[in-house]
């Protein structure tokens, strides 16, 4: 390499005026100003002006080089600093002081015509960004992102290591065993008709780590599943996972306060709180209708049953006749003035979560309401103004059904809704919440079964156990969730250590003991050794990342994400593979459905 850099593209100031200096860099923009060409030169540390004046240069070679100069070649520049004219300096560039006058240019490497600008808050689709991914991650958004995820994965490595945890990896070869999601199989070509299965999770290798003594474990660790994307969702993605012996809920869940604590502070120079709210799972659903409710706004559910027998509306009544209905109420302040169009969106939105309508009424006065069901509650509209605190101007919007959880979770939407079209969702806020006491299993409709609401080895807590087979429902797990704005950002449980014990969940779930055997022996039989007292939780840094840089889907923050369809356009990944391999595999492709080809 002929001209390699002594200093990088970010760092020179006034006081260097004077030096020679050598700067490696890609050429952001490049202007012809009659004879004087301005390049400016881009590297990860950041843009400084190159001037070249062919007129007065030592080597007029240059004038050939930077005619034949474009966007985003990659090029070397000896020089030397020298101040810009009072009118040129540039005040929002940390190098906008000085420029540097070019004595050598050499180019290292030509650019094609781009496929879209870097840099340019430029309209190119995703498929076209995610296909030529290594010049997007060259945009300055881009580089933020991941100089960020960077920043956070080394200050957790960092807060762990210091609060005595081991790094420990886990294979990512593993046996296949049921964990929520499907698995991706990796075919073995020494056992043909075998398979390895990547990790969802390494929760039964920490749980095994704890068995062999190791008393508190982290891992950056790399996640498969097998399941649809979505915004916040990618089949390979990182958890922060981590797991300690010896703890009770309270140890878990202030641990890991502090290291969001420290993350915040160490990399956004953020104070959080040094304890976060905590709900339980019943109240998230009951305020928020949603078990990932997004504090940064108040906006909470009321119950309206109490004004239902007063007023006349009979399908409120007909909700309150059934065992578990429910009505709930949101107040929306000064909305009053809400077209109908308006309303009909909230309510197509609660519909959606299978609510058969929306009711509502705007407040005129501190005893009157007009509009929508208010004529079925002139008797009473004094005390339902004054029991849901609210006031003239406000919109009340009510779900009434016969599933309680359905006007909730119906209603929670509608609140959600109006978060995003009120612009309450402040992206440099952070409130965390923790939902606790989940219940333990979920009654899957469909497969007339319980099911583990999030994985069997969740420990039920203690006054649960005597009568945990009669009434599976009523049943509390000492399992968390931390929510960060409205995102599940991580999620864990004191674990099961007694095999008596799980040998009841699994039956509970309706697994056999030779099924169990088979999928989870080598973890029982572990705890036949043991086994101590433990619990943990798995933070996701994909989605810690994004929302900490105000984003909203996690492919932004991954170098190299897969698209919705979970491929990757940028290598045609999945692709098909030779004959030979698959001969090796002892593997036949049966024909592919039209719909995948
Ligand atoms: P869970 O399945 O809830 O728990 O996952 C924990 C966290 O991982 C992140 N996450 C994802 N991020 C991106 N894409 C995905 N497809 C995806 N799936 C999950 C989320 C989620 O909160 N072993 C347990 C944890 C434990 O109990 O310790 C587990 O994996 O942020």
């Amino acid at each position: 390499m002929l001209l390699k850099r002594t200093i990088d593209c970010g760092s020179l100031r006034k006081s260097d005026v004077g030096r020679n200096v050598i700067l490696n860099g890609w050429v952001n923009r490049w202007r012809n100003h009659g004879g004087i060409f301005f390049i400016n030169l881009r590297d990860r540390y950041g843009i400084t002006q190159v001037v070249v004046d062919t007129e007065t240069a030592e080597a007029p070679e240059l004038a050939a080089i930077c005619l034949q100069l474009r966007n985003e070649f990659c090029i070397a520049v000896e020089g030397a600093v020298r101040p810009r004219p009072a009118d040129m300096v540039n005040p929002s560039m940390d190098t906008g002081e000085i420029e540097v006058l070019a004595s050598r240019i050499e180019i290292f490497n030509k650019s094609e015509v781009l496929p879209f600008q870097v840099d340019e808050e430029s309209n190119a689709s995703e498929e076209l960004r995610l296909k030529y991914r290594y010049l997007d991650l060259r945009s300055q958004a881009m580089q933020d992102r991941i100089k960020l995820r960077s920043e956070v994965t080394f200050a957790v490595r960092e807060w762990m290591t210091s609060n005595g945890f081991y790094e420990i990896e886990t294979p990512t070869f593993i046996r296949s065993t049921p964990e929520g999601a499907r698995d991706f199989l990796v075919p073995s070509r020494l056992y043909p008709g075998k398979f390895y299965a990547l990790p969802q999770s390494p929760q039964l290798y920490k749980q095994l780590l704890m068995v062999s003594g190791f008393d508190k474990y982290f891992q950056i660790a790399r996640c498969y599943r097998d399941e649809d994307s979505r915004g916040d969702r990618q089949p390979e993605f990182t958890q922060i996972d981590i797991e300690m012996s010896f703890v009770d809920r309270e140890d878990v869940l202030s641990m890991t306060e502090g290291l969001f604590n420290y993350i915040f502070k160490k990399t956004l120079n953020h104070e959080l709180p040094p304890q976060f709210t905590r709900l339980s799972y019943e109240q998230a659903m009951e305020l928020y209708g949603t078990d990932k409710p997004d504090l940064r706004f108040e906006l909470k559910m009321q119950d309206f049953a109490p004004y239902v027998q007063d007023g006349d509306f009979q399908a409120f009544k007909d909700a309150l006749a059934h065992e578990g209905g429910g009505v709930k109420a949101l107040v929306v302040k000064g909305r009053a003035d809400y077209s109908r169009k308006q309303i009909e969106e909230l309510e197509a939105q609660a519909k959606i979560y299978r609510a058969r309508g929306m009711a509502w009424m705007k407040v005129v006065s501190g005893t009157a309401m007009e509009g929508g069901v208010s004529k079925f509650f002139a008797n009473n509209a004094a005390q339902i103004i004054k029991g849901l605190e609210a006031g003239q101007g406000d919109l009340i919007l009510v779900v009434a059904d016969v599933k309680r959880s359905v006007a909730n979770t119906a209603l929670g939407a509608v609140r959600s809704k109006l978060g995003r079209d009120l612009n309450l969702c402040d992206p440099k806020k952070f409130e965390f919440v923790w939902i606790v006491d989940f219940p333990m299993f979920e009654f899957n409709e469909d497969e007339n079964r319980w099911e583990a609401a999030h994985h069997m080895f969740t420990w039920p807590q203690e006054k649960y156990h005597a009568t945990m087979e009669q009434d599976p429902g009523s049943v509390k797990g000492d399992l968390y969730d931390l929510v960060l704005n409205g995102f599940e950002l991580a999620s864990g449980s004191i674990r099961i250590h007694d095999c008596e014990l799980q040998k009841r969940i699994f039956n509970i779930v309706g697994f056999d003991s030779d099924e169990a055997e088979k999928k989870f022996g080598f973890l029982t039989g572990a705890f036949k050794y043991g086994a101590p007292p433990h619990g943990g939780i798995a933070p996701g840094l994909d989605r810690l990342v994004m929302i900490m840089a105000g984003l909203s889907s996690i492919k932004d923050v991954i170098a190299f994400p897969k698209n919705s369809f979970a491929c990757s356009p940028m290598d045609d990944c999945p692709g098909e593979v030779d004959q030979k391999q698959l001969d090796e595999l002892n593997i036949v492709i049966k024909a592919v459905p039209k719909d995948v080809q």
